[in-house]
C-alpha cells in the first residue's frame, strides 16, 4: 500500500473510473432513467401524470427520503412484462459495465410490484433474466437481495416471502428499505429470523435518516451483515466501535445523502471520519436515475469535494466492495488482484 503515497494525484480520476468494483447496493427501481420510464409507459399503455421526459426530470426536487420516494414509487408503475424488468436490470448492467463495476448486487422492492397486481414471479424472472444476460454478454458477475418494505406491515412481509420462496434459488438475501423514521427495526424482527433460518443473507438500511439507534437494533434484532447507509452511526461512539470491531460493512450512498439532505454539501459528507474510524465504507449509487449519476460518477465528486480522500483511499474502498460483498473468498482474492493489476499499470501511465 505504501506505494500508493507516489500515485501522481492528476491520474486519480483515472483510477477511480477505470478500478474493478463491486457495487451494494442498488435499488433496480431506481435505475429506471425517464426516457426509460416514458418508453415502457407508451409501450404498455401506462398513462403518466407528466407531459414529457423534461417535466419529469424537473420533478426531481427533493426534499428528504419520502418526498424521493413518492416519485420513486410512481415511477415503477410503468413495470408490467416480464422483459420490462429484464430490460431496466440490463440498461443498469450497461452503465455498470462502463463503471467497470465487476460485481452487483441488487435489491428489488416486490411489493411495489405485486400491490399492482404484477405477480413476484414476473419480477424475479425478468430481473434473474437480466443477470444471466449481463453475465453471458458483459461477463459481469450479480447477485438478488428482496427487500422489504418497511412502510408495510410485518405480515405483509411474511406473505411476500411466501410468495418468493418457490424462487428462491434466484435471490441471495433480505433487505429493509423504504422510510425510515417510524418504523423501526423491530417492526420486522420475526420475519427476519425466519429469512435466518431459511440460510438468506441479511442486510437492511439504517441510520439514513433514522437515528443510530436503529443500526444497533438493526445488528441485535435482525441479524444483519452490512448496514445500507449507516452514516448516523458516528452519534454513538461506543456503536462505531462495534462495527468496527465486528467488521460490519456501511454501503454509503454520497450523491443520495446530498440529494436527500443528510448532508448540505459534498464537502459535509462524512466519508472521511468513518474511514478514519477504521469502519469498512463502500460506496455505491442508491437510485442513480434519481441522484445524478452511476457508481463513478459517486467516487468523482466524492473525492472532487473532499481533497483529503486519496489514491489510497480509493483502494481501500475498491477492496471494502470486494470483502463486503457476498461471493465467495477465492473470488474476492481474484478482485483484489486485478485490483493490483489496474493500480499498477495506471503508475506507469494512462489505462484508457
Ligand atoms: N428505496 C429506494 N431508495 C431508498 C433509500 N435511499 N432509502 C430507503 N429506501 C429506499
Ligand atoms: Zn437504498
Amino acid at each position: 500500500m505504501h506505494t500508493l503515497t507516489e500515485f501522481p494525484r492528476q491520474r486519480l480520476p483515472e483510477l477511480l473510473r477505470t478500478m474493478p468494483k463491486a457495487e451494494l447496493h442498488v435499488h433496480i427501481e431506481g435505475t429506471l432513467e425517464p426516457e426509460l420510464i416514458f418508453a415502457l409507459a407508451q409501450r404498455n399503455g401506462v398513462t403518466l401524470p407528466y407531459d414529457s421526459v423534461q417535466a419529469l426530470r424537473t420533478a426531481y426536487a427533493f426534499t428528504d427520503l419520502q418526498s424521493f420516494l413518492d416519485i420513486y414509487y410512481a415511477g415503477a408503475s410503468v413495470l408490467l412484462h416480464e422483459q420490462d424488468f429484464h430490460d431496466m436490470a440490463m440498461a443498469y448492467f450497461h452503465r455498470a459495465a462502463a463503471d467497470h463495476i465487476v460485481h452487483a448486487e441488487l435489491f428489488f422492492d416486490p411489493q411495489t410490484h405485486t400491490a399492482r397486481g404484477i405477480s413476484i414471479e414476473t419480477v424475479i424472472h425478468g430481473l434473474k433474466r437480466g443477470c444471466d444476460t449481463a453475465r453471458d454478454e458483459l461477463g459481469i458477475s450479480s447477485a438478488l437481495i428482496l427487500c422489504f418494505l418497511r412502510h408495510l406491515s410485518e405480515v405483509d412481509a411474511f406473505q411476500t416471502l411466501e410468495q418468493a420462496l418457490p424462487h428462491r434459488e434466484h435471490f441471495i438475501g433480505i433487505g429493509l428499505d423504504s422510510s425510515e423514521r417510524g418504523n423501526p427495526p423491530e417492526k420486522f424482527a420475526r420475519v427476519f429470523a425466519r429469512c435466518r433460518e431459511l440460510g438468506l443473507r441479511i442486510v437492511a438500511h439504517a441510520g439514513e435518516e433514522g437515528p443510530a439507534s436503529y443500526i444497533r437494533d438493526a445488528l441485535d434484532l435482525l441479524g444483519v451483515e452490512r448496514i445500507d447507509h449507516g452514516v448516523r452511526c458516528v452519534e454513538d461512539p461506543q456503536l462505531v466501535e462495534r462495527l468496527v470491531r465486528e467488521r460490519i460493512p456501511l454501503t454509503v450512498c454520497p450523491l443520495s445523502n446530498i440529494k436527500l439532505r443528510v448532508f448540505d454539501t459534498m464537502a459535509d459528507h462524512n466519508v472521511m471520519t468513518l474511514l478514519e474510524a477504521g469502519l469498512c465504507v463502500t460506496v455505491n449509487s442508491d437510485d442513480p436515475a434519481y441522484f445524478g449519476g452511476y457508481l463513478n460518477q459517486n467516487f468523482l465528486e466524492m473525492f472532487g469535494a473532499l481533497p483529503t480522500l486519496d489514491a489510497r483511499h480509493a483502494v481501500e474502498l475498491a477492496k471494502n466492495s470486494f470483502d463486503a460483498s457476498f461471493v465467495s473468498d477465492d473470488q474476492k482474492t481474484r478482485w483484489h488482484a486485478a485490483l493490483a493489476d489496474t493500480v499498477a499499470q495506471l503508475k506507469q501511465g494512462p489505462v484508457s
